[in-house]
């Protein structure tokens, strides 16, 4: 049936798939939007993972730009090449640690990413405020002298009572390291970095890892920026980082705007998972797209982001099938009913 139906296209922008209900392709008019985030909701086994792969790998097509996949769950560096020819950097960082500083940095930049992990640190485990002081000490004379370390081990014996989790949060941290993956390839060049066996011993520290990139990301990304969008983010099971610290969440995707060029694109189960900021994480996206569920309360907790009715939302709730969603698309104030469609 939606075959036979002939497809007007209009190909300003990125395909999302087909309006179900018209037949039409359906796509995000990426020029108009105000911001380039997008947030998928569903539940597990609805296609969120398949959504933000299609759509992130059409974004960055479209503007010529690199993915940035915080991966958890292992399953990114498999699946994008079914999306993508292009070559993806594997950085598993139990292997390789993500360095602070190193040698040949200017001192600003150094002071500034030893601050920034401090911060992140801190939002996750608060510190005292003498810790924080002697860790700082700490890294700066590292860095200064270009000492390579691991974090676990230099910072061995700052916490008395602290438990295990805090060890494996340092112990992907290190500095001054040369061998190390250097950051700049995460900014630079397609990567897949791989949280997934890190997920397993500790959702936190995989997200300490994730915050401090992306704060760092900022910085760089800043310099680099030519396009609309010099980067796209890939935030999959975002209640991980929302857990974590919904606080520095919100304020990297404030940040993260048009002007510094940075797209996110992220997939949670629930919208309740992004609160108490829901309603600012969803203002801050251009694309809203809540995958299929056959539960009411569902789609009634999500009609206010969708601009769902009554009506509507008895349709959604009639929708089921991977894929298959309602998505709210700049700048239209209705909302579609779509299949996302990975292949085209
Ligand atoms: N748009 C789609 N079209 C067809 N099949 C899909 C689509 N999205 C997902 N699927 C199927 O559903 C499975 C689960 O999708 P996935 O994206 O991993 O779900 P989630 O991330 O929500 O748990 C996929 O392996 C695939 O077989
Ligand atoms: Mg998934």
């Amino acid at each position: 049936m939606l075959l036979d139906t002939p497809i007007k296209s209009d190909k300003n922008g990125v395909y999302i798939g087909i309006d179900i209900l018209f037949g039409k392709k359906i796509y995000w008019h990426t020029e108009q939007s105000p911001r380039h985030h997008m947030l998928v909701v569903g539940p597990t086994g609805s296609g969120k993972t398949i959504a933000l792969t299609t759509i992130a790998t059409r974004l960055a097509n479209l503007y010529n730009t690199t993915l940035a996949i915080f991966d958890v769950k292992g399953e990114y560096a498999s699946l994008i090449r079914l999306f993508t020819d292009k070559n993806f950097i594997a950085w598993n960082v139990l292997q390789t640690p993500i360095p602070i500083c190193n040698c040949s940095e200017a001192q600003e930049d150094i002071t500034h990413s030893i601050r920034l992990f401090i911060n992140t640190l801190n939002s996750l485990y608060k510190l005292p405020t003498y810790i924080r002081e002697q860790i700082h000490e700490q890294l700066t004379k590292l860095c200064k002298y270009c000492y390579e370390a691991s974090l676990d081990n230099v910072l061995r014996g700052y916490w008395v009572e602290e438990s295990e989790t805090m060890y494996t949060t340092l112990s992907i941290f290190g500095t001054a390291s040369e061998s190390s993956a250097p950051l700049h390839l995460l900014y630079q060049k397609n990567v897949v970095m791989d949280l997934s066996k890190l997920f397993l011993l500790d959702p936190k520290a995989a997200a300490i890892a994730t915050l401090y990139v992306l704060k760092r990301m900022l910085r760089v990304v800043k310099d680099l920026n030519t396009s609309p969008i010099a980067k796209i983010v890939l935030l999959d099971e975002l209640w991980y980082l929302a857990q974590s610290s919904i606080e520095d969440l919100v304020n990297i995707l404030i940040r993260y705007s048009r002007g510094y060029g940075i797209a996110l694109a992220m997939a949670t189960q629930s919208i309740d998972d992004l609160n108490p900021y829901a309603d600012v994480i969803a203002e801050n996206c251009s694309t809203i797209l809540a995958l299929s569920s056959s539960s009411r309360n569902y789609w009634v907790r999500l009609s206010r982001y969708l601009n769902l009715g009554k009506k509507g939302i008895e349709n959604a709730t009639k929708f089921v099938g991977q894929g298959i969603g309602v998505a709210k698309l700049y700048p239209h104030e209705k909302p579609f009913y779509v299949y996302i469609d990975p292949i085209d």
